[in-house]
């Protein structure tokens, strides 16, 4: 009851705060639900991207993982940017450090490489790549991708194989994954098919290609949510990240939704996402810190290929 009522002020002082320092709240779909409930926009990282891009708030609060705050940064660097908390980072981002995507491409001149960088990276890559992808639409930028280029996917190999799969293009892949989404397995999401027979597999791009052979639907953490409401079904296991759980069952809730177990556990956290928390919330929108702040050469260079992500609606 305690922990109730305290969460329900905790709630009020954040939305006090964020009408005096006139801010947007964006969460991704991974966040804990007392930040998705508080928020302005839950969201995928496509459409938190127009989100941050359209907004004329003071502050965008970007309640997800650092990249994510970034781009809101590059895109709309007029505002101040804040991340609840600057360690929420991602295993996916790190794998593909600038420095070694500068050296390979110097290394391979003869490749003449078009750079796609799925959106989990830094700044840093961001400026190094020719577009942005994100999992909601990497199957239409390879598509629009100059037919006689070579392609480099960066850093993702599991959503670089599924758009190889999907578009049929021939891509060269950095050797990148996301520890959470390796993390389910074919004999952990085989096993909670057979308790739940008639609910359809639905996996994260980001999934090994044995746990995607098992899936009805592959797709976007924002496109589980039109699938599944307007899926017939109305029980599905959910193959990704457990903060998706949340604003399923808050949007359909008619309907029900089972984690995707993995090996280990009965459901799959993300530790840089759940840095988050509404304390450190409200105390970032308090202190209008911590704030994302990047090099203006390095923000010039990185919204170019951003921009032209977001122009191809
Ligand atoms: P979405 O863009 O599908 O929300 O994915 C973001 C992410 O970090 C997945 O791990
Ligand atoms: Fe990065 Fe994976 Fe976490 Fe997404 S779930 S933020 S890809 S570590």
């Amino acid at each position: 009851m305690v922990a109730l009522k305290e969460g329900y002020d905790l709630a009020s002082e954040v939305r006090r705060l964020k009408v005096e320092r006139n801010a947007v709240i964006l969460a991704h779909n991974y966040q804990v639900p007392e930040i998705q409930d508080v928020a302005d926009f839950v969201g995928d990282s496509l459409g938190l991207s127009y989100r941050a891009k359209e907004t004329h708030a003071d502050v965008i609060v970007f309640c997800g993982v650092h990249f994510m705050a970034e781009t809101a940064k590059i895109v709309n660097p007029g505002r101040t940017v804040i991340l609840p908390d600057l360690e929420a980072g991602c295993s996916l981002s790190d794998s593909c450090p600038a420095d070694q995507l500068a050296d390979f491409l110097g290394r391979h001149p003869e490749k003449n490489y078009y750079v796609i960088a799925y959106i989990n990276c830094s700044a840093g890559v961001k400026a190094l790549s020719d577009i942005i992808c994100t999992s909601g639409n990497a199957v239409k930028v390879v598509e629009n991708a100059p037919a006689d280029r070579n392609i480099l996917f960066v850093p993702d190999q599991n959503l670089g194989s599924w758009v190889m799969e999907q578009t049929g293009r021939k891509m060269d892949l950095w050797k990148g994954a996301c520890y959470v989404h390796v993390e389910f397995t074919q004999n952990s999401i085989q096993k909670i098919r057979e308790v739940y027979p008639e609910a359809p597999v639905v996996a994260h791009p980001e999934c090994t290609y044995a746990v995607r052979m098992l899936a009805d639907e592959v797709c976007s953490t924002e496109k589980m949510v039109s699938y599944c409401r307007n899926s017939p079904a109305d029980a599905f296991i959910i193959v990704t990240e457990s903060g998706m759980l949340h604003r399923l069952k808050k949007e359909i809730p008619d309907k029900e939704f089972i984690p995707g177990p993995t090996e280990h556990c009965s459901c799959a956290d993300c530790r840089f996402m759940k840095r988050n928390t509404l304390e450190k919330l409200r105390d970032a929108l308090d202190a209008l810190q911590p704030e994302i702040q990047i090099p203006e050469a390095i923000r010039k260079r990185a919204e170019q290929p951003i921009l032209r992500m977001l122009d191809l609606k």
